[in-house]
């Protein structure tokens, strides 16, 4: 007997209104800084999810080669070591790397559920018929919400494997991580594991050329948010008077990158009513991809209440799987 495709349940704890808010907050916020700055999330419209998506498949942009190749070796152990029935995946996307893990789980015999949370609701929901259809009896039950507050919201029970892959959690500032992680910590149970994927430190020309590629698709992703902020709050900003740079900062361990104003400028946003004056020369910070070392991945996990089970990487050592499960 064949299980019969289970159809897609999607749960929304962030409407539109919310992100509305939520853009509006941030941008008021972090061009307002002395040092201005925007959250890398609001990259990610469509037009950014496919730029995004075409980095991915960049020779400089290693580290998604480098994950899926990860995953394709060591799925079946994090399988066989988390005994999940249920994946969770957080900040899933397209749930591309999802499958990899559906299929070792589903070797195992024990899958039953996946949960995938993301802020998009629409890219949410298309992967989640794609995935419902090929995984017949899968319960694939979405999660529209933000990694930031929504944990408490995830369905509970049974033994959940939370992964949180791709190197995001490198996007975060030290103290939204150790925030993010204590947070998680406290949502999982005895049973539960995280896979949790990290990008390492490396020759700070391949880190800088994989921020700052030839055919120049980072520079536009970068620029993209410009295009968002014009589309969604009336802003004025004619993108191609800002620069791409990318910037390794040795000390924080992390690549900036940054959209650095041509001239002197000034940018209106009508829905905020403000206006926003750039040097030039001046930059704006529109992201933060930390660079770990196994020890750091250790450290903050440890002090997050987590209890490291496993790491997994290559030789050359581009890229780091680490499963961990809650010291409760
Ligand atoms: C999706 C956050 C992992 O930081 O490498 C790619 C986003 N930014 N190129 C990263 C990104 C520029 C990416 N993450």
């Amino acid at each position: 007997m064949t299980a019969a495709v289970v159809p897609p349940t999607v749960e929304v704890h962030l409407g539109p209104g919310d992100l509305r808010r939520a853009l509006e907050d941030d941008v008021r916020v972090g061009l307002s800084a002395p040092d201005k700055w925007l959250a890398p999330v609001w990259f990610y419209d469509d037009r950014g999810s496919r730029l995004f998506d075409d980095i991915t498949r960049l020779p400089e942009y290693y580290p998604t080669r480098a994950e899926r190749l990860l995953l394709q070796t060591q799925a079946a152990a994090v399988a066989e070591r988390s005994g999940a029935d249920t994946l969770v995946e957080l900040g899933a996307g397209t749930c591309d790397k999802t499958r990899v893990l559906l299929d070792a789980l589903r070797r195992r015999n024990s899958l039953h559920r996946y949960v995938p949370l993301d802020v998009s609701r629409t890219t949410l929901a298309d992967a989640a018929d794609g995935l419902a259809h090929d995984y017949p009896g899968l319960h694939v039950h979405a999660v529209v919400g933000d990694f930031h507050r929504h944990l408490d919201r995830l369905p509970s029970g049974g033994r959940r494997l939370v992964a949180f892959l791709g190197g995001t959690i490198g996007n975060l500032t030290p103290d939204q991580r150790r925030r993010f992680l204590s947070d998680l910590d406290g949502v999982m149970g005895p049973d539960d594991r995280l896979l949790l994927g990290t990008d390492l430190v490396k020759d700070r020309r391949r880190l800088l050329a994989a921020y700052d590629d030839t055919a120049g698709v980072t520079a536009e992703f970068n620029r993209n948010v410009l295009h968002v902020l014009n589309r969604e709050l009336g802003a004025s900003f004619d993108p191609q008077r800002f620069d791409h740079v990318a910037w390794w900062d040795e000390q924080a361990s992390w690549i900036e990158m940054r959209l650095r104003s041509t001239t002197r400028q000034t940018v209106k946003i009508l829905d905020l009513d403000l206006e926003v004056t750039f040097d030039a020369g001046e930059d704006l910070r529109t992201e933060i991809s930390a660079k770990f070392t196994h020890q750091r991945v250790h450290d903050e996990l440890q002090q997050a209440g987590f209890v490291v089970e496993e790491m997994w990487d290559q030789p050359g050592g581009d890229f780091l799987l680490t499963l961990a499960r809650p010291g409760c």
